[in-house]
Protein backbone atom coordinates (compact mmCIF):
# COMPACT_ATOMS: atom_id res chain seq x y z
CA UNK A 1 0.00 0.00 0.00
CA UNK A 2 1.33 3.38 -0.65
CA UNK A 3 2.13 5.67 2.31
CA UNK A 4 -0.25 8.33 3.19
CA UNK A 5 1.01 11.80 2.41
CA UNK A 6 -1.75 13.62 1.30
CA UNK A 7 -4.43 13.76 3.91
CA UNK A 8 -8.10 14.93 3.86
CA UNK A 9 -9.74 16.00 7.10
CA UNK A 10 -13.44 16.52 6.92
CA UNK A 11 -15.38 18.14 10.34
CA UNK A 12 -12.33 19.34 11.39
CA UNK A 13 -13.37 22.48 13.20
CA UNK A 14 -15.19 20.07 15.28
CA UNK A 15 -14.22 19.22 19.31
CA UNK A 16 -12.31 16.24 17.87
CA UNK A 17 -11.44 17.33 14.45
CA UNK A 18 -9.81 20.53 16.10
CA UNK A 19 -7.67 18.04 17.67
CA UNK A 20 -6.88 15.45 14.72
CA UNK A 21 -6.31 18.91 12.56
CA UNK A 22 -3.56 19.69 15.19
CA UNK A 23 -2.07 16.43 15.27
CA UNK A 24 -1.89 15.97 11.84
CA UNK A 25 -0.28 19.40 11.91
CA UNK A 26 2.33 18.44 14.22
CA UNK A 27 3.27 15.62 12.97
CA UNK A 28 5.01 17.23 9.94
CA UNK A 29 5.16 14.62 7.12
CA UNK A 30 1.35 15.08 5.94
CA UNK A 31 -0.02 17.67 2.82
CA UNK A 32 -3.89 18.33 5.40
CA UNK A 33 -6.41 19.42 3.04
CA UNK A 34 -9.08 21.04 5.53
CA UNK A 35 -12.77 20.18 3.73
CA UNK A 36 -15.76 22.52 5.11
CA UNK A 37 -19.27 22.32 4.42
CA UNK A 38 -20.22 24.69 1.73
CA UNK A 39 -21.91 27.60 4.43
CA UNK A 40 -20.03 26.82 7.30
CA UNK A 41 -18.65 29.39 9.63
CA UNK A 42 -15.83 27.57 10.80
CA UNK A 43 -12.43 29.12 10.82
CA UNK A 44 -8.54 28.24 10.76
CA UNK A 45 -5.45 29.38 10.87
CA UNK A 46 -3.79 31.01 7.59
CA UNK A 47 -1.55 28.16 7.44
CA UNK A 48 -4.27 25.59 6.77
CA UNK A 49 -5.32 24.68 3.58
CA UNK A 50 -9.37 25.09 3.38
CA UNK A 51 -11.77 23.85 0.49
CA UNK A 52 -15.16 24.48 0.52
CA UNK A 53 -17.22 22.05 -0.78
CA UNK A 54 -21.33 20.95 -1.49
CA UNK A 55 -21.40 17.69 0.31
CA UNK A 56 -25.04 16.97 -1.95
CA UNK A 57 -22.23 17.29 -5.16
CA UNK A 58 -20.22 14.18 -5.79
CA UNK A 59 -18.37 16.52 -8.60
CA UNK A 60 -17.63 18.59 -6.18
CA UNK A 61 -16.17 16.07 -3.13
CA UNK A 62 -14.64 14.55 -6.42
CA UNK A 63 -12.36 17.42 -7.34
CA UNK A 64 -11.66 18.05 -3.41
CA UNK A 65 -10.61 14.58 -3.25
CA UNK A 66 -7.92 14.66 -6.04
CA UNK A 67 -4.65 13.20 -5.57
CA UNK A 68 -5.60 12.47 -2.15
CA UNK A 69 -4.25 9.46 -0.40
CA UNK A 70 -6.76 9.41 2.99
CA UNK A 71 -10.13 10.53 3.64
CA UNK A 72 -10.52 11.19 7.38
CA UNK A 73 -14.38 11.92 8.80
CA UNK A 74 -14.93 14.06 11.50
CA UNK A 75 -18.76 14.60 11.13
CA UNK A 76 -21.04 14.41 14.12
CA UNK A 77 -23.30 11.47 14.55
CA UNK A 78 -26.23 13.13 13.15
CA UNK A 79 -24.28 13.40 9.82
CA UNK A 80 -23.45 9.75 9.27
CA UNK A 81 -25.21 9.47 6.30
CA UNK A 82 -23.41 12.08 4.50
CA UNK A 83 -20.47 10.12 4.56
CA UNK A 84 -21.80 7.97 1.68
CA UNK A 85 -20.84 10.23 -0.73
CA UNK A 86 -17.64 10.95 0.84
CA UNK A 87 -16.85 7.13 -0.20
CA UNK A 88 -18.09 7.36 -3.46
CA UNK A 89 -15.86 10.05 -4.22
CA UNK A 90 -12.79 8.68 -2.41
CA UNK A 91 -13.51 5.55 -4.86
CA UNK A 92 -13.55 7.09 -7.56
CA UNK A 93 -10.62 9.49 -6.59
CA UNK A 94 -8.57 6.29 -6.47
CA UNK A 95 -7.84 7.56 -1.80
CA UNK A 96 -6.16 4.60 -0.87
CA UNK A 97 -7.67 4.98 3.18
CA UNK A 98 -11.16 6.23 4.31
CA UNK A 99 -11.39 6.34 8.19
CA UNK A 100 -15.08 7.69 8.83
CA UNK A 101 -16.64 9.04 11.85
CA UNK A 102 -16.78 5.87 14.31
CA UNK A 103 -15.12 7.16 17.96
CA UNK A 104 -17.58 6.17 19.71
CA UNK A 105 -19.78 2.81 20.08
CA UNK A 106 -17.94 -0.01 20.05
CA UNK A 107 -19.90 -1.06 16.88
CA UNK A 108 -17.96 -4.45 16.43
CA UNK A 109 -20.28 -5.63 19.38
CA UNK A 110 -23.45 -6.93 17.71
CA UNK A 111 -25.85 -5.88 20.38
CA UNK A 112 -24.05 -2.08 20.03
CA UNK A 113 -24.73 -2.44 16.27
CA UNK A 114 -29.03 -2.29 16.96
CA UNK A 115 -29.07 0.66 18.81
CA UNK A 116 -31.03 2.92 17.08
CA UNK A 117 -29.02 6.19 17.24
CA UNK A 118 -25.99 3.77 15.61
CA UNK A 119 -28.10 2.49 12.60
CA UNK A 120 -26.62 5.52 10.22
CA UNK A 121 -23.21 4.38 10.91
CA UNK A 122 -23.87 0.81 11.12
CA UNK A 123 -25.13 1.24 7.32
CA UNK A 124 -22.32 3.42 6.53
CA UNK A 125 -20.03 0.63 7.71
CA UNK A 126 -21.84 -1.90 5.57
CA UNK A 127 -21.58 0.36 2.88
CA UNK A 128 -17.81 0.77 2.95
CA UNK A 129 -16.93 -3.25 3.70
CA UNK A 130 -18.89 -3.93 0.84
CA UNK A 131 -17.07 -1.40 -1.31
CA UNK A 132 -13.57 -2.62 -0.42
CA UNK A 133 -14.40 -5.69 -1.17
CA UNK A 134 -14.48 -4.67 -4.96
CA UNK A 135 -12.10 -1.27 -4.91
CA UNK A 136 -9.23 -0.38 -3.98
CA UNK A 137 -10.61 1.61 -0.95
CA UNK A 138 -9.50 0.87 2.11
CA UNK A 139 -11.22 1.23 5.92
CA UNK A 140 -10.40 1.69 9.76
CA UNK A 141 -12.86 2.10 12.22
CA UNK A 142 -11.55 3.51 15.09
CA UNK A 143 -13.25 2.93 18.59
CA UNK A 144 -12.05 4.97 21.98
CA UNK A 145 -14.94 4.70 24.41
CA UNK A 146 -16.13 7.51 26.45
CA UNK A 147 -14.47 10.82 26.15
CA UNK A 148 -13.07 11.98 29.48
CA UNK A 149 -11.99 15.50 28.76
CA UNK A 150 -14.83 16.91 25.56
CA UNK A 151 -16.12 19.14 27.93
CA UNK A 152 -19.53 19.54 29.13
CA UNK A 153 -21.51 19.25 25.97
CA UNK A 154 -19.75 16.22 24.63
CA UNK A 155 -18.70 14.11 27.42
CA UNK A 156 -21.52 11.39 29.16
CA UNK A 157 -18.81 10.61 31.91
CA UNK A 158 -19.14 13.16 34.75
CA UNK A 159 -20.48 16.64 35.39
CA UNK A 160 -17.17 18.79 34.36
CA UNK A 161 -19.30 22.19 35.42
CA UNK A 162 -20.14 21.20 38.52
CA UNK A 163 -23.94 20.18 37.86
CA UNK A 164 -25.17 16.89 39.15
CA UNK A 165 -23.80 14.77 37.97
CA UNK A 166 -25.95 11.51 36.44
CA UNK A 167 -24.80 7.96 37.00
CA UNK A 168 -26.01 5.35 35.30
CA UNK A 169 -26.82 1.15 37.05
CA UNK A 170 -25.21 2.77 40.43
CA UNK A 171 -21.67 4.24 38.92
CA UNK A 172 -19.79 1.00 39.30
CA UNK A 173 -19.94 -0.07 35.80
CA UNK A 174 -16.08 -0.31 34.32
CA UNK A 175 -15.47 1.06 31.40
CA UNK A 176 -13.16 2.14 27.89
CA UNK A 177 -12.79 5.84 28.41
CA UNK A 178 -10.28 8.11 25.85
CA UNK A 179 -8.87 11.79 25.87
CA UNK A 180 -9.34 13.83 22.66
CA UNK A 181 -5.74 13.62 22.34
CA UNK A 182 -5.70 9.16 22.79
CA UNK A 183 -8.61 8.99 19.66
CA UNK A 184 -6.15 11.89 17.61
CA UNK A 185 -3.20 9.77 18.34
CA UNK A 186 -4.57 7.10 17.14
CA UNK A 187 -6.28 8.08 14.08
CA UNK A 188 -2.90 9.71 13.01
CA UNK A 189 -0.92 6.27 13.72
CA UNK A 190 -3.37 4.62 11.79
CA UNK A 191 -1.76 6.14 8.63
CA UNK A 192 1.63 4.97 9.58
CA UNK A 193 0.21 1.33 10.34
CA UNK A 194 -1.60 0.88 7.30
CA UNK A 195 -1.04 -2.74 6.87
CA UNK A 196 -2.03 -3.67 10.18
CA UNK A 197 -4.96 -1.66 10.21
CA UNK A 198 -6.68 -2.42 7.09
CA UNK A 199 -10.12 -3.20 6.44
CA UNK A 200 -10.65 -3.55 10.32
CA UNK A 201 -11.94 -2.46 13.31
CA UNK A 202 -9.01 -0.96 16.22
CA UNK A 203 -10.17 -0.42 19.66
CA UNK A 204 -7.43 2.26 21.79
CA UNK A 205 -8.41 3.45 25.39
CA UNK A 206 -6.92 5.94 27.90
CA UNK A 207 -8.11 3.70 30.67
CA UNK A 208 -10.55 1.86 32.03
CA UNK A 209 -12.53 3.30 34.55
CA UNK A 210 -15.90 3.68 36.20
CA UNK A 211 -17.78 6.82 36.53
CA UNK A 212 -17.68 6.38 40.51
CA UNK A 213 -13.68 6.32 40.55
CA UNK A 214 -13.57 9.56 38.22
CA UNK A 215 -16.17 10.94 40.85
CA UNK A 216 -13.62 10.39 44.13
CA UNK A 217 -10.70 11.40 41.45
CA UNK A 218 -12.77 15.09 40.66
CA UNK A 219 -13.05 15.48 44.26
CA UNK A 220 -9.60 15.41 45.32
CA UNK A 221 -8.26 17.61 42.40
CA UNK A 222 -11.74 20.04 42.90
CA UNK A 223 -13.14 19.75 46.36
CA UNK A 224 -14.76 22.88 46.56
CA UNK A 225 -16.74 21.97 43.56
CA UNK A 226 -20.84 20.62 44.27
CA UNK A 227 -20.28 17.06 43.74
CA UNK A 228 -23.82 15.13 43.95
CA UNK A 229 -24.91 12.84 42.17
CA UNK A 230 -28.42 11.29 40.36
CA UNK A 231 -28.60 7.89 39.98
CA UNK A 232 -30.49 6.46 36.76
CA UNK A 233 -31.52 2.28 35.62
CA UNK A 234 -30.18 2.53 31.95
CA UNK A 235 -32.96 0.29 31.63
CA UNK A 236 -35.84 2.41 32.42
CA UNK A 237 -33.84 4.97 30.20
CA UNK A 238 -34.01 3.37 26.85
CA UNK A 239 -37.77 2.13 27.58
CA UNK A 240 -38.76 5.74 27.43
CA UNK A 241 -36.68 6.35 23.97
CA UNK A 242 -38.00 2.78 22.70
CA UNK A 243 -41.67 5.05 23.32
CA UNK A 244 -40.37 8.56 21.90
CA UNK A 245 -38.75 6.46 18.87
CA UNK A 246 -42.36 4.60 18.26
CA UNK A 247 -44.26 7.86 18.91
CA UNK A 248 -41.82 9.18 16.32
CA UNK A 249 -39.89 11.64 18.13
CA UNK A 250 -36.26 11.24 16.86
CA UNK A 251 -34.86 13.98 19.07
CA UNK A 252 -31.26 13.68 21.10
CA UNK A 253 -33.46 13.18 24.32
CA UNK A 254 -34.46 10.44 22.73
CA UNK A 255 -31.20 8.98 21.37
CA UNK A 256 -28.87 10.16 24.64
CA UNK A 257 -29.97 7.06 26.51
CA UNK A 258 -28.58 4.44 23.43
CA UNK A 259 -25.53 6.27 23.50
CA UNK A 260 -25.14 6.13 27.40
CA UNK A 261 -25.79 2.18 27.16
CA UNK A 262 -23.48 1.78 24.76
CA UNK A 263 -20.53 3.45 27.37
CA UNK A 264 -22.14 1.98 30.73
CA UNK A 265 -23.48 -1.35 29.75
CA UNK A 266 -20.92 -4.03 29.66
CA UNK A 267 -22.99 -6.06 27.32
CA UNK A 268 -22.57 -3.43 24.84
CA UNK A 269 -18.47 -3.31 24.47
CA UNK A 270 -18.19 -0.22 25.84
CA UNK A 271 -15.21 -1.78 28.43
CA UNK A 272 -12.78 -3.23 25.93
CA UNK A 273 -10.76 -6.63 26.89
CA UNK A 274 -8.34 -6.46 23.91
CA UNK A 275 -6.78 -3.20 22.64
CA UNK A 276 -4.56 -2.08 19.71
CA UNK A 277 -2.89 0.54 22.05
CA UNK A 278 0.57 -1.27 21.86
CA UNK A 279 0.21 -1.29 17.92
CA UNK A 280 -0.60 2.94 17.87
CA UNK A 281 1.97 3.36 20.64
CA UNK A 282 -0.60 4.81 22.82
CA UNK A 283 -0.13 4.68 26.67
CA UNK A 284 -2.40 3.97 29.11
CA UNK A 285 -3.28 6.82 31.47
CA UNK A 286 -1.74 6.67 35.43
CA UNK A 287 -4.33 7.51 38.03
CA UNK A 288 -2.01 11.08 38.39
CA UNK A 289 -2.49 11.62 34.99
CA UNK A 290 -5.84 11.19 35.03
CA UNK A 291 -6.26 13.69 38.01
CA UNK A 292 -3.86 16.04 35.92
CA UNK A 293 -6.75 15.78 32.85
CA UNK A 294 -9.69 16.67 35.37
CA UNK A 295 -7.49 19.45 37.21
CA UNK A 296 -7.79 20.74 33.61
CA UNK A 297 -10.98 20.08 32.45
CA UNK A 298 -12.27 21.73 35.89
CA UNK A 299 -10.31 24.60 35.66
CA UNK A 300 -12.34 25.49 32.29
N1 LIG B 1 -16.87 8.79 22.40
C1 LIG B 1 -17.54 9.85 22.79
O1 LIG B 1 -17.75 10.07 23.99
C2 LIG B 1 -18.06 10.79 21.74
C3 LIG B 1 -18.68 11.98 22.14
C4 LIG B 1 -19.14 12.85 21.13
C5 LIG B 1 -18.98 12.50 19.79
N2 LIG B 1 -18.39 11.31 19.44
C6 LIG B 1 -18.22 10.93 18.01
O2 LIG B 1 -17.15 11.68 17.44
C7 LIG B 1 -17.46 12.04 16.10
C8 LIG B 1 -17.26 13.55 15.93
O3 LIG B 1 -18.12 14.22 16.82
P1 LIG B 1 -17.87 15.73 17.30
O4 LIG B 1 -18.67 15.91 18.53
O5 LIG B 1 -16.40 16.02 17.35
O6 LIG B 1 -18.52 16.54 16.08
P2 LIG B 1 -18.96 18.08 16.09
O7 LIG B 1 -17.98 18.87 16.89
O8 LIG B 1 -20.39 18.19 16.42
O9 LIG B 1 -18.86 18.45 14.53
C9 LIG B 1 -17.68 18.23 13.76
C10 LIG B 1 -17.69 19.11 12.55
O10 LIG B 1 -18.50 18.54 11.52
C11 LIG B 1 -19.01 19.57 10.68
N3 LIG B 1 -20.47 19.45 10.63
C12 LIG B 1 -21.39 19.96 11.49
N4 LIG B 1 -22.64 19.64 11.10
C13 LIG B 1 -22.51 18.93 9.96
C14 LIG B 1 -23.43 18.33 9.06
N5 LIG B 1 -24.76 18.41 9.25
N6 LIG B 1 -22.93 17.67 7.99
C15 LIG B 1 -21.62 17.58 7.78
N7 LIG B 1 -20.69 18.15 8.59
C16 LIG B 1 -21.13 18.80 9.67
C17 LIG B 1 -18.56 20.91 11.27
O11 LIG B 1 -17.35 21.28 10.58
P3 LIG B 1 -17.32 22.43 9.43
O12 LIG B 1 -18.32 23.47 9.84
O13 LIG B 1 -15.90 22.91 9.51
O14 LIG B 1 -17.65 21.75 8.16
C18 LIG B 1 -18.25 20.51 12.70
O15 LIG B 1 -17.30 21.36 13.33
C19 LIG B 1 -18.87 11.56 15.82
O16 LIG B 1 -18.80 10.37 15.05
C20 LIG B 1 -19.45 11.24 17.20
O17 LIG B 1 -20.32 10.12 17.18
C21 LIG B 1 -17.92 10.47 20.39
Amino acid sequence: MRPIKNVVAIGASGTLGAVVLKKLLEAGKFNVTVIRRAGSTSTFSANVKVVDVDYSSLESLKSAFEGQDAVISLVPTFAADTQKAFVDASIETGVSRFIPSEFSANLANQKARTLPVFVPKVKLQEYLVAKAKDTDLTYTFIYGGGWLDAGPHRSFLISSIGETTKTYDGGDVPFSASTLNTVADAIVSTLDHLEETKNRAVHVHSLVTTQNRLLTLGKEVAPERSWDTIDFKLDDLTTKSDKRLAEGIADFETFLPYILRAIFDPAFGGCYEKTDNELLGIKEASEEEVREILRTLLKQ
